[in-house]
């Protein structure tokens, strides 16, 4: 079914990035408009559409829970958190008008008549109100600039930011699409999943399957970092073997010592099983992975691991907002015996130490910082096992011995 007739849609991997940038001219040139109606629950739902966020939660039920509910406020979540993520950036720059459409969409679904658009990113703030501005809609839409932190992006602290308190996650017993922004239910959306919402709208959901796998159909945005040649953002479809994502980028998969997917709460893929691995669910489950919010990041075969896994596992820990316990106590210990793995001390102890931590603060936390931070620290010592025994002997496989 295609809903904007007469223009083609754009059929390759190319879908968001097929925009033709900024401006609304251009845009509404290369997609058409928005149809008056359509049911976005029902056209989401056949899609199969998944949130880009990082947890792949369909975005049907949230809708439809929001909707259910009446007078709801919609949020784009654009804060990108994540240190080596730059897709949300890279969209708003390349098809801002794709994620209003979707605001706009996602809007008149649940009844609302005030949305926002969150980045941590100043210097796209300008940018982003000036983009909105192009649009004469009812929907009231405001660009808000939340601090740059890890936990900026969870929605409960997006919406505490919103609400004019700091922006740190609380207490998950009242969910946000049931009390969120100025206590309206409230729709919180990745703002790549509201510009394949604006697409699906338009060509259907027959269209929106045509690339993808069955359990994940569409395209995804990936970030691609670390040891490669050519860094950058790239659209592929779910099911994307890993090696063709890293040659997007220039790298040969015998060049990578292991890569991290799913980013800073994800975990590690070893460098021998890439070139066996797709971005799916069922393909990165073997390794404890998930696409999540589509970052890819490559360890060169020069680079410690562990020191390299260590320094990640310190920055979250010290990204957390200090309320619950397995963040005050739980996350330092863990990153703390992690780094004296990296330095070598020769004290097996660390080692139990490293997995009673992460055992302890799983399933603690108001939200699901200290869980993520667990999985990454399990895979760490489950990819770089041979590498912990080397550093308890006092070396290191790929720093010279001291
Ligand atoms: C610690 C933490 C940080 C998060 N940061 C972001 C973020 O920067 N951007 C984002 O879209 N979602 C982030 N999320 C997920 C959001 O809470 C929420 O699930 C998401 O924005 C929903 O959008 P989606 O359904 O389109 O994926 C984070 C979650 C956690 C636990
Ligand atoms: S679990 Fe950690 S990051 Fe999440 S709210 Fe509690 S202290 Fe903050």
């Amino acid at each position: 079914m295609t809903i904007a007739p007469g223009l083609a849609a754009p059929t390759d991997t190319r879908r968001l990035f097929a925009a033709p940038g900024p401006g609304l001219r251009d845009h509404l040139d290369t997609f058409g408009p928005l149809a008056s109606y359509v049911d976005l629950p029902d056209l989401v739902e056949r899609a199969g559409l998944v949130g880009r966020g990082g947890a792949g939660f369909p975005s049907a039920r949230k809708l439809r829970g929001v909707a259910a509910k009446g007078h709801g406020v919609v949020v784009g979540n654009a804060s990108e958190g994540e240190p080596v993520s730059d897709k949300d950036r890279t969209l708003l720059l390349a098809a801002p008008q794709l994620v209003i459409d979707g605001l706009v969409l996602t809007a008149r679904a649940v009844g609302a008549r005030r949305a926002y658009l969150t980045t941590a990113r100043p210097e796209i703030v300008e940018h982003l109100r000036e983009q909105v501005g192009l649009r004469a809609e009812s929907l009231r839409i405001e660009v808000v600039q939340v601090e740059d932190r890890f936990v900026s992006g969870e929605e409960s602290a997006l919406v505490n930011a919103l609400n004019g308190r700091p922006g740190l996650p609380s207490d998950r017993s009242v969910r946000v699409y049931e009390r969120g922004v100025h206590r309206r239910p409230t729709l919180v959306h990745n703002v790549e999943t509201l510009a394949h919402v604006a697409l699906l709208a338009r060509f259907g959901p027959h269209w929106f399957r045509s690339v993808g796998t069955d359990d994940e159909p569409g395209t995804f945005l990936s970030t691609v970092s670390g040891a490669v040649p050519a860094p950058g953002v790239f659209e592929v479809p779910f099911g994307t073997s890993l090696g063709s994502l890293l040659a997007a980028a220039g790298c040969s998969p015998h060049d990578a010592q292991a890569v991290l997917v799913g980013g800073y709460h994800g975990a590690w893929v070893p460098g021998r099983a890439v070139a066996g691995t797709r971005m799916s669910k069922s393909s990165l489950v073997t390794h404890g992975a998930s696409v999540g919010a589509g970052v890819v990041a490559v360890l060169g075969r020069d680079r410690c691991g562990l020191v390299e896994s260590a320094a990640v596992a310190t920055y979250l820990a010290e990204q957390v907002a200090g309320q619950c316990g397995p963040c005050v106590n739980g996350l330092p210990r863990m990153a703390d015996a992690l780094t004296r793995l990296a330095r070598r001390e020769r004290d097996p102890r660390l080692v139990d130490d490293v997995h009673r931590m992460r055992q302890l603060v799983v399933g603690r936390g108001a939200c699901a910082h200290p869980d993520g931070t667990a999985r990454f620290v399990a895979s760490t010592m489950r990819v770089f096992a041979d590498e912990v025994a080397v550093h308890l002997g006092g070396g290191c496989g790929v720093h010279a011995a001291r």
